[in-house]
């Protein structure tokens, strides 16, 4: 089970954490090439900063955390490494999945998953029926996952759905636009952090991140763990949040929604 919170993690959550983190995942490779080590070794040793920011953001009470894991654009890189990052995933997919049952968090892939070779979405699918029923947090992994893709997929389901009848053109909404997505009725998305330095989206939740808070750090994803996730909270707690709104309330991120 998870540990015991922290003192600082307790006066953190008492300020408020956001409800949903998403996470840009960056730097594996530069880590690994600044230790003169193949690119794998950088995503391996990633998958433990993964296990660190999981266990501390439930531990925080985040309601959902969604990790890019994978990018559509990813299919791109060389098939060594495309084909390495698979095998990773789905150690992860069957190492991990006792831990997120025990800690009661629900798994959901969003992304182009019909692209995934069986052998990552046959544990895949296994844990997210394992785990629908958990209830403390979702985990949200995109895979194989664009912004622009998942724009172009909620398109195609709107318009299936008016020819079915299913939907009257009038009524088309924000929600009815947002249900459709592959990330669909996750809380708001209040802060996106990305390691690595770079400070650019890269396709990631391009509906969702209309409000977040950005926050973007140098540290590479590798040696990001459960102090700099805390530092990326607390530095999300700095920020004033005002949706678009002409009052300043001077108060923190978290509580001023
Ligand atoms: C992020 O690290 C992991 C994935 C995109 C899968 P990178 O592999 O992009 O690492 P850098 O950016 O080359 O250092
Ligand atoms: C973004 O990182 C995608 C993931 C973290 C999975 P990239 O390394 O692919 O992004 P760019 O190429 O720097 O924009
Ligand atoms: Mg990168």
């Amino acid at each position: 089970m998870s540990k015991p919170l922290s003192p600082r993690e307790s006066e953190i959550k008492a300020r408020g954490v956001p409800r949903h983190v998403g996470m840009i995942m960056d730097g594996n490779g530069r880590w690994a090439k600044a230790r003169g080590l193949p690119r794998l070794s950088g995503h391996r040793e990633g998958a433990k900063s993964v296990r660190a920011v999981i266990r501390t953001a439930r531990r925080l009470g985040c309601e959902a955390l969604t990790l890019y894991a994978f990018s559509a654009q990813n299919w791109e890189r060389p098939m060594e490494e495309v084909e390495g990052l698979m095998g990773l995933l789905r150690d992860y997919l069957i190492k991990e999945g006792q831990e997120l049952l025990e800690t009661d968090i629900r798994l959901h892939a969003a992304g182009d998953l019909d692209r995934l070779p069986e052998k990552v979405l046959a544990p895949l699918r296994v844990l997210c029926e394992k785990t629908a029923g958990c209830g403390s947090m979702t985990l949200t992994l995109c895979l194989s996952y664009g912004g622009r893709e998942e724009l172009v997929h909620m398109a195609r389901r709107l318009v299936e759905d008016v020819q079915h009848g299913d939907l009257e053109s009038s009524s088309i909404d924000e929600h009815a636009l947002a249900e459709r997505l592959w990330t669909g009725s996750l809380p708001e998305l209040d802060l996106i952090i990305r390691t690595s330095g770079e400070q650019r989206i890269s396709n990631f939740l391009l509906w969702s991140s209309a409000y977040s808070e950005l926050v973007f750090v140098p540290t590479l994803w590798p040696d990001f763990r459960e102090e700099a996730f805390l530092d990326a909270i607390e530095e999300y707690q700095r920020r004033e949040r005002r949706f678009g709104r002409a009052t300043s309330r001077g108060g923190v991120a978290g509580a001023s929604q």
